[in-house]
């Protein structure tokens, strides 16, 4: 949630490089943006409501400067309230990414100061032009990142605490950034800053300290082996599109691995948000199955099993990003309590990562669109791979769903369903967590109020809401739902391997036993993105919505 970008180089491009590296970094947050950069001892800055797009900033060159791209959290979407936001003297600037929960208990003591906006952001620059950086982020609550820029000075400080702050070594430059892809277009060499952790950016050193004691550390560089251009457009007109194009190539890739084996514990709970839980979810049906002891909890509901965590217990966790602020909470928790941490997650370095004591990496690229459709089929994946169920013909079956007919026929089915109220979606065992996920992906970018059921359930009371022509996916083997819903006049969309005369339309899937559900997911990720096409729509961007959920 909000993406933050320094700069402090030789060159004087700064503002340029901040703009790019926002622009990277915007599916994090996209409802305004700001960048400031240091001149002659002052600061200027540019602050805008509404995405980046093909921005340019008009901003005088300087060597260093900082920038902000926003998800709003304390106070509306409105120049005054993007960031950097300025000090009383204008000498200070601070971008931020987190919440600082107790915001009005310390603006409350900070008397004397002009408070210019709503932000939490602003209470917590004032409190440092009062007490310094490192003392008043003493006396902040919450899980923050903080980047400051003093016009007295030719450096950036950032401290952090939960938020992710990644520093980029560069060539006659440094730069800090709340994500690892913003980076990439400078450099392979970065630092994970730890929590508690602070650090002091110059052109020509990075210093790294603990923020407590001011006790000098000395960091781990890692090397990245990624590059930039996995995340470049190319021919497609959404990344939402691109992404889903490029599951053959990640699940070929995932499919040589040999699976990775969990150490057996008492019992297992396995978790994720949105998305990743229905990929838990999935896995959590392939493990209950073969007889292990496995409960799925979605991330932000975790806290109740805290009476009943126990050493010789086990955490999976799912996390694209590896930064959702639930999953790290759980993880916290869980470890506190002792138990085994498996952590699955596409990006190195992320705070799910560090914090594993097993790390899988998922290896789908970078996730631009703020819907996640790689990350989510290489996830079904892994939860195939740990449960030893077999990938071999996977890729090459849903390469032929996007290379085939099937695509097609998809654009006309979205095309005749675009402007229903209503879809109803329903899938039994394996294949309910994606319908859980199909109806998910509908919502999220095509506005359209999709919602899944188990299959069982639907007679239990939803049955009520199917009328004539009322649009139902019925994933596999659902087919005495379908018949419950077609006697209601439901109109009904068949996505598995088992035809049946009970489909209006039906999408074939190879029969990949439990891996059909990868597939099947693919065509309503297909459907998805049509449908917000059809409708107008940007599904790179959807509203009220922001990649990397990094508060609570
Ligand atoms: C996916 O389409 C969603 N934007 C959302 O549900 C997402 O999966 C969720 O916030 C979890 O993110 P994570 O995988 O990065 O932890």
């Amino acid at each position: 949630m909000c993406g933050i970008f320094g700069v402090v180089g030789q060159e004087k491009n700064a503002a340029q490089k901040v703009l790019a590296g926002l622009k990277r970094l915007e599916y994090r947050g996209y409802d305004s943006w700001g960048i400031a950069v240091k001149k002659n001892n002052g600061l200027i800055r540019e602050r805008h409501v509404g995405k980046i797009g093909g921005a340019v900033t008009k901003l005088p060159a300087s060597t260093i400067g900082l920038g902000h791209t926003r998800w709003a959290t304390h106070g509306g979407v409105t120049e005054g309230n993007a960031h950097p936001h300025f000090d009383c003297n204008q000498k200070l600037c601070l971008v931020h990414n987190g919440i600082v929960e107790n915001f009005l208990e310390l603006k409350a003591k900070l008397t004397g100061h002009k408070f210019l906006s709503q932000t939490d952001t602003e209470v917590a620059l004032h409190l440092f032009e009062s007490v310094g950086l490192m003392a008043g982020f003493k006396q902040v609550v919450g899980m923050n990142a903080f980047i400051l820029l003093d016009s007295a000075n030719d450096q950036l400080l950032a401290v952090k605490n939960g938020s992710p702050l990644i520093i980029g070594l560069g060539k006659n430059a440094n730069y800090i950034a709340s994500d690892v892809w913003a980076l990439l277009d400078h450099t392979n060499q970065v630092i994970f800053l730890e929590d508690g952790q602070a650090v002091k950016i110059t052109q020509a050193k990075v210093e790294v300290t603990e923020a407590k004691s001011g006790k000098i550390i000395k960091p781990k560089i890692t090397t990245l082996n990624w590059q930039a251009e996995q995340s470049r457009l190319g021919k497609f007109h959404h990344y939402m599109e691109k992404e889903i194009y490029d599951q053959p190539k990640v699940l070929d890739n995932l499919s040589r691995l040999s699976p990775p084996a969990i150490k057996p514990s008492s019992k297992t709970f396995i978790l994720g948000c949105g998305t990743a839980s229905y990929a838990a979810l999935f896995a959590d049906y392939l493990f209950d199955l073969s007889g292990m002891d496995v409960e799925a909890v979605v991330g932000s509901e975790f806290q109740k099993y805290q009476q009943l965590l126990k050493p010789n217990q086990a955490m999976i966790l799912f996390s694209q990003s590896g930064e959702t602020i639930d999953v790290v909470e759980a993880v916290n928790l869980a470890k506190a309590k002792g138990l085994r941490i498996i952590g699955i997650t596409n990006v190195l370095g992320s705070t799910l990562y560090r914090k594993s004591d097993q790390k899988i990496l998922l290896g789908a690229g970078q996730e631009v669109a703020v819907a996640s459709t790689k990350a989510f089929t290489a996830m079904l994946a892994v939860g195939l791979l740990l449960n030893k169920k077999p990938l071999q013909n996977v890729a090459a079956s849903v390469r032929r769903l996007l290379d085939g007919p099937t695509r097609n026929q998809v654009k006309q089915l979205a095309t005749k369903l675009k402007d229903r109220e209503h879809i109803f979606v329903v899938g039994r065992g394996q294949d309910y967590p994606i319908a859980l996920e199909a109806a998910l992906k509908i919502k999220e970018v095509s506005y359209i109020h999709a919602e899944a059921y188990a299959a069982g359930e639907i007679k239990h009371g939803p049955i009520a809401l199917i009328e004539n022509g009322t649009p139902c996916l019925v994933f596999g083997n659902a087919t005495n739902a379908a018949y419950e819903m077609k006697a209601r006049g439901g109109l009904i969309i068949g996505i598995g391997y088992i035809p049946d005369k009970v489909f209006d339309n039906y999408f074939p899937v190879a029969d990949l036993a439990e891996a059909s559900a990868i597939p099947m997911i693919v065509i309503a990720q297909l459907l998805a993105y049509d449908l917000a096409v059809a409708r107008g729509l940007n599904p790179d961007k959807p509203r009220n919505l922001a990649k990397s959920v990094t508060v609570k």
